[in-house]
């Protein structure tokens, strides 16, 4: 593929870039009790990237997924006012590619736009793109709440 061409306006060294990163950030796992491996890497709009991985808890539902770790990593590390997110990748160790669960697809719903593409890498290197809209379609997000008025108290 010509490096011209561009996949969800990436063009193909951010995609292989992008995959390499969520594939090293396996490694960073916290996971004594599943031993499923899952990495997380996004593509921030300064051409950075920030990586996660899952980060489990003896008192299992406390366990934080690889896409909420990056994502709060990058939030904290002033990424989303620096011109937000571009691409977010997630490799796991199983074959067809995971899928970021409901509560990271909602929570990188928060700071994503719906058309961000979401590359799931599988085992064998292969990848499945997706949207944000595709991966939770009529979804709740920012721009439904009531934005309250600092000056009202309300
Ligand atoms: N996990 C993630 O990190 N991301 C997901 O989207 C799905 C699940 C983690 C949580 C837990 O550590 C392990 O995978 C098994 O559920």
């Amino acid at each position: 593929m010509s490096e011209n061409t561009t996949i969800h306006g990436l063009t193909s060294t951010e995609v292989k870039t992008l995959g390499e990163h969520a594939v090293s950030a396996k490694s960073l796992a916290y996971c004594p009790y599943s031993n499923f491996r899952v990495g997380c890497a996004i593509l921030c709009a300064d051409g950075s990237y920030v990586l996660g991985a899952n980060i489990e808890n003896a008192s299992y539902p406390v366990t934080i997924c690889a896409e909420r770790t990056a994502f709060g990593k990058a939030v904290v590390d002033g990424k989303r006012e620096s011109g937000g997110f571009k691409a977010v990748g997630v490799s796991t160790d199983i074959s067809p590619p995971a899928s970021p669960c409901g509560m990271c697809r909602q929570f990188i719903r928060e700071f994503c736009d719906l058309k961000t593409p979401i590359f799931m890498w599988d085992s064998k290197g292969e990848y499945i793109v997706m949207t944000l809209e595709q991966l939770l379609p009529m979804s709740f997000g920012p721009d439904q709440l009531h934005k309250p008025d600092p000056n009202k108290g309300n």
